[in-house]
């Protein structure tokens, strides 16, 4: 049971608001203690609002799975530290509860399925390929960053949604604009993240405008979504706004992941060698790197509908509920030695994905880019390593996303 107010003495960061700063590969310490001592604990986030924390892997779960906690970003209490909240017509699904929200995941899930993902398989090796022959033919050393880990993704994106390959430039800098909004380190990360979400949306309401004047849609993404916007289903603002939050959440995301994991595996000479002598320990490798690196930390955010206890902390309908999938992934009571990252531990139900009906929608997608990205770099490039010391690799630290801006390798 939670201490008395009275032996609640927390360490100096406390007193911070929160979001507190984590490094790439661990959270703040102040997240273990808070599960040891608080793990149900309100804070102050750095736009002013009060918002309950949640550190445990099972209240984590629990908030997730539960119907009255919502996704609904126009709820007051919804925690918006460093996130604009949209105008109502640009309100993507990821901020909706259901009914609303299963008619885009309805919509959205066959592009997902295992059968689907594979099919992109080869292209993908050609696509990892040409980037490791264009980097291993260029300047050592090379930085990772905008070789390999930048433009995979974004590629892929280009495939599934149906967006221009041509514009994978201003498609990198954009998203990762929009993702450092939250780095009040940066007096113009909001500025700049508010003008590159301007230009994204009117890229993309262009090529929706093609779309449409087109007799057959096309059968990707995005012509799917004008399909349902011409049956009625779902209305034009919906088109442009799945279409920006594919772009968001598809991008930058996987791009970290290759970034900070390919840190890790480096830092992890011996792992390295398991790997590549048995590259079948590939997939339980990848679920540990998603689990120990949490790169979408700062994103899965919740607002009470209802009164509901939560690890015997009773939160009140109209709450902000911060559910730390982070803490979560590094709760011992559910992963031993939490701390430790070995690729051997089975980690597949950690949350880095999220949980319950909002859970990445893209991640099998998100598995293979990182399954051909890892087993390829490892098989092609056998003396890869740092450029620079682990320690000077730049880290962004509040970015709700996090990772590294550069990754200097040499082989
Ligand atoms: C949702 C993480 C890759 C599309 C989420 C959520 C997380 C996440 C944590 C849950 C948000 C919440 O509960 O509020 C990741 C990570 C990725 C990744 C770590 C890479 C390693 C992708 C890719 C796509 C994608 C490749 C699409 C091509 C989405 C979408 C949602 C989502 C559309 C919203 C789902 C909904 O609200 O129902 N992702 N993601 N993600 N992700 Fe991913």
């Amino acid at each position: 049971a939670p201490e008395s107010a009275a032996a609640f003495d927390p360490p100096e960061l406390f007193a911070e608001p929160f979001p507190w700063p984590r490094t790439a590969f661990d959270p703040p310490e102040l997240y273990a203690w808070l599960r040891e001592r608080r793990p149900v604990t309100k804070v102050t986030t750095r736009n002013g609002q009060e918002a309950w924390l949640v550190t445990r892997y099972d209240d984590v779960r629990a908030v997730l799975g539960d119907r009255r906690i919502s996704s609904d970003i126009r709820r007051p209490g919804y925690p918006k530290f460093g996130v604009f909240p949209p105008r109502e017509e640009d309100r993507p699904f990821i901020w909706m509860d259901p009914p609303e929200h299963a008619v885009f995941r309805r919509l959205l899930v066959k592009n997902f399925l295992a059968r689907r993902v594979e099919a992109y398989r080869d292209r993908l090796q050609a696509l990892v390929d040409g980037a490791i022959d264009r980097m291993t033919a260029g300047e050592r050393p090379a930085d990772l960053v905008r070789a390999l880990a930048l433009p995979v993704p974004s590629t892929v994106l280009a495939w599934v949604l149906g967006v221009r390959e041509e514009d994978q430039g201003f498609f990198n800098t954009a998203t990762e604009h929009l993702m450092n909004r939250a780095d009040f380190t940066d007096p113009h990360a909001l500025e700049r993240a508010m003008k590159a979400g301007m230009e994204l949306r009117a890229y993309l309401d262009q090529l929706i405008t093609e779309r449409e004047a087109a007799p057959d849609p096309g059968d990707d993404i995005l012509g799917q979504l004008v399909a349902a916007a011409r049956e009625g289903t779902i209305g034009r603002n919906d088109v442009v706004n799945s279409g920006m939050l594919m772009i968001i959440a598809g991008h930058e995301t996987t791009a970290s992941m290759i970034a900070t994991g390919t840190l890790v595996l480096l830092r992890n000479p011996g792992h390295v060698a398991e790997l590549r002598a048995d590259p079948g320990l590939l997939p339980g490798a990848i679920e540990e790197l998603l689990r120990y690196l949490t790169v979408v930390h700062l994103v899965v955010l919740r607002v009470a509908t209802e009164d509901i206890e939560i690890g015997g902390q009773l939160i009140r309908a109209g709450e902000g509920v911060i559910p730390l999938n982070f803490s979560a992934n590094r709760d011992d009571a559910h992963y031993p030695d939490a701390d430790r990252f070995d690729i051997h531990r089975p980690a597949k139900d950690h949350f880095a994905f999220g949980h319950g009906i909002h859970q990445c929608v893209g991640q099998s997608l998100a598995r293979l880019e990182l399954r051909v990205v890892w087993e390829t770099l490892l098989r092609r490039i056998p003396t890869l390593g740092l450029a620079i010391p682990a320690e000077d690799v730049p880290v962004k630290l509040f970015s709700q996303i996090s990772g590294v801006s550069v990754l200097p390798v040499t082989w």
